[in-house]
């Protein structure tokens, strides 16, 4: 383990390099990333580096979303069929088609999903600021894609708009189950309920705090309980312990895993510096129209 984390920082230092890395991954490649948050945070921070070279532990969306924000930097995805599925849960079609149904809609994007879907849209969002970005949005009618679960919490809480629904969803997140929760807080009576938006309005309706993976350890961190439990991808417990050693955190049901954001491991960050692939490569019109939407997003969210 040693070694490969020396191999990296030395293949870092030769290719100017920076490794960026989101909550899900595995512990130990979180504990190389040179930055390491929520979606929201990687794709600000990757309007801000100054590398030649990005490696994105992460899956293929996070990947289109850094070359996106810098067309002039070699971004590699160690795990190049690290894929979410919920990125494709939407049609270009099914936006056109809303589109020519009402005419003043905004086509709000999750960046959970392809870069196709995001050159089609308004504007992206991610769990961390859809709230405060579809609030923004002068238009009633929202088509917000492709997550059903982060489309009916937002719309929950603007109830001045109109939502048009997608049925897309995160299988890590969809399958969590109110029961599972009850059972969990019957075992933990004093621990509160920490729910990633993802997750159904079911499971939002019992939770003490709801927010992206970054609320999540935050409000952990500057809460007075000392006991939690976390509904959303494993990979965040890593942080919430590192940074709370005296709080204690449960999981509900079965522990929720996202099987391809655990496909990134030091082995594949090492060949993917080595020999600088697989890289992100994207189609200069794909990428020029998926940037509208993205810089949009992070306008509104500054
Ligand atoms: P956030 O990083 O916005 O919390 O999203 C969670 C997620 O599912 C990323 O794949
Ligand atoms: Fe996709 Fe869900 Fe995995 Fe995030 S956790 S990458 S939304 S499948």
């Amino acid at each position: 383990m040693e070694q490969k984390k020396l191999r990296i920082e030395e293949l870092k230092a030769a290719k100017n390099a920076v490794i960026m890395a989101h909550y899900y991954v595995e512990d130990e490649v979180q504990d190389i990333a040179d930055y390491i948050g929520d979606s929201y945070y990687l794709s600000d921070m990757a309007t801000k580096i100054d590398a030649d070279v990005i490696v994105l532990c992460g899956v293929m969306f996070m990947g289109e979303s850094a070359k996106v924000l810098n067309p002039d930097k070699k971004v590699l995805l160690p795990a190049a069929d690290a894929d979410c599925p919920m990125a494709h849960m939407a049609t270009v079609e099914k936006i056109r088609e809303v589109r020519s149904q009402y005419e003043d809609v905004a086509v709000v994007c999750y960046v959970n999903s392809t870069a196709e879907l995001k050159a089609a849209s308004d504007v992206c969002v991610t769990s961390a600021n859809a709230l405060k970005i579809v609030k923004a949005l002068p238009n009633k009618n929202i088509f917000f894609i492709p997550d059903q679960n982060l489309a009916h919490y937002i719309a929950d809480q603007l109830p001045e708009k109109h939502f048009i629904f997608n049925d897309g969803y995160c299988h890590v997140h969809h399958t969590v189950t109110p029961e599972q929760i009850t059972a969990a807080k019957q075992a933990r009576p004093d621990a509160l309920v920490l729910v990633h938006p993802e997750c159904k309005p079911e499971v939002t309706a019992m939770a003490d705090y709801i927010g992206s993976t970054s609320g999540i350890i935050k409000f952990a961190t500057e809460s007075d309980a000392k006991q939690f439990i976390v509904v959303t991808e494993m990979g965040v417990l890593h942080e919430l312990k590192k940074r709370n050693p005296d709080k204690a955190f449960y999981v509900a049901g079965n522990m929720q895993v996202c099987p391809n954001m655990k496909k990134v491991t030091l082995d594949n960050i090492i060949d993917a510096l080595e020999q600088e692939k697989p890289e992100v490569v994207m189609d200069a019109a794909l990428m020029d129209a998926a940037h509208k939407p993205m810089i949009r997003m992070l306008e509104l969210a500054r």
